[in-house]
């Protein structure tokens, strides 16, 4: 066998970040109208100011099947938002993630495995009951297809509530991965009580720890799945915010456990709390309860605000950080070199599958 040598190799270390730019700059303009880059509002400002397009992850999954001529579609963001992309690219298109390794702790909370055995089991046990699947975008492409096949759809935080109600409207139940969060703060957006939607717990064997009965009752199971970053975020801190400044007004991400979003003035996906970010008057005090590189953004966006980050000092997403100036720098200049590097494919008939649970969520 014979392996060609790659035409180009990460940054040397010492590299300054200044010099880093200017060659990811230089490279990003020689790729011109080849290639679209598109950013989560999460990445770093180091990377996230190479976007053609930002957007939390239903804009970015719309703009990735919008009609762009681009032959490359450069992802700033995590794995699960590059196979989306890839599921709904053009053809002729192909999709790179600058380090395969950007994943998502969430969406690792579910696996096909586990997913398949818990529906067998589950559909089993309630006979006559049509269960609707429903994957949080934050899933593999393994899961997009697999509630493809069985008539379900993929929600994102914009959009989740709306794919509820449609769910339901399809099926007696629904059944919905890997957030547990997510899912509860949406279930109470339909009038559900905190505690109405069952917990599947993949961790015990038999039924996911419920009883048969109450699974026949139930209209909502959630996965017992989470983020640990909005994890990170307490009621208590949102009471401290207050008690700092009576004035505050709480935004947070309804990944955040459902006594933080109880806490807080109003919840929505990254790309609503910008929005609120611009719509609060100037002179506002705004406590935001999501990851700190966004938070931090709309801080020096808004110098007439007061805009900080519900507990200043977390760790922002480790798995979004992975996408830094030196392996962006090297992911274009690769590609402006002619080397397609990173390539994110899913199999095509999960991508098949996929495209039939994505569709379905455009379409809401
Ligand atoms: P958004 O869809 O709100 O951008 O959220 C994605 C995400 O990963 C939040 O943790
Ligand atoms: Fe995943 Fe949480 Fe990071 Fe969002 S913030 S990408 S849900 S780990």
């Amino acid at each position: 066998m014979t392996t060609t040598a790659p035409v180009c190799a990460l940054p040397d270390a010492g590299v300054p970040l200044a010099e880093l730019r200017e060659r990811a700059w230089e490279a990003r303009t020689a790729l011109g109208d080849r290639a679209v880059v598109l950013g989560h509002h999460y990445q770093k400002d180091e990377v996230i100011e190479f976007a053609d397009v930002t957007g939390d992850s239903f804009l970015l999954a719309r703009r990735g099947a919008a009609a762009t001529e681009a032959e490359l579609i450069v992802f700033l963001g995590v794995y699960f938002m590059a196979e989306a992309a890839d599921v709904l690219k053009s053809p002729g298109q192909t999709v790179v993630l600058p380090d395969l390794g950007a994943g998502c702790h969430l969406a690792e909370c579910a696996d096909i495995f586990t997913v398949r055995d818990a529906w067998d089991q589950m559909t089993a046990a309630l006979p006559g009951r049509r269960v609707v699947p429903l994957t949080y975008m934050n899933s593999g492409a393994d899961l997009k297809a697999f509630v493809g096949e069985h008539g379900g759809a993929v929600c994102t935080s914009g959009n989740a509530e709306r794919a509820f109600r449609w769910a339901l409207s399809e099926g007696d139940a629904v059944f919905f991965f890997p957030d547990e969060h997510l899912g509860r703060n949406t279930a109470c957006r339909l009038g559900m009580a905190p505690g109405e939607p069952l917990v599947w717990n993949p961790r015990l064997a038999a039924l996911g720890g419920l009883a048969e009965e109450a699974l026949a009752a139930s209209q909502v199971i959630l996965w017992k799945g989470f983020c640990n970053v909005h994890t990170a975020f307490t009621a208590r801190q949102v009471a401290e915010a207050r008690a700092a400044d009576p004035g505050v007004h709480v935004i947070v991400h309804p990944e955040c456990p459902r006594p933080v979003v109880e806490a807080a003035d109003e919840d929505g996906s990254t790309e609503y709390i910008i929005r609120r970010c611009e719509e609060l008057p100037a002179g506002s005090s705004i406590v935001v309860g999501t990851d700190w590189n966004l938070v931090n953004r709309l801080r020096r966006r808004h110098p007439d605000k007061r805009i900080s980050c519900l507990r200043e000092d977390i760790c922002p997403c480790v798995t979004m950080n992975r996408i830094d100036l030196p392996k962006l720098t090297w992911c274009l200049e690769s590609l402006a070199a002619g080397e397609i590097v990173n390539v994110v494919a899913v199999d095509e008939e999960m991508a098949r599958l996929g495209r039939l649970a994505l569709d379905r969520m455009l379409a809401l």
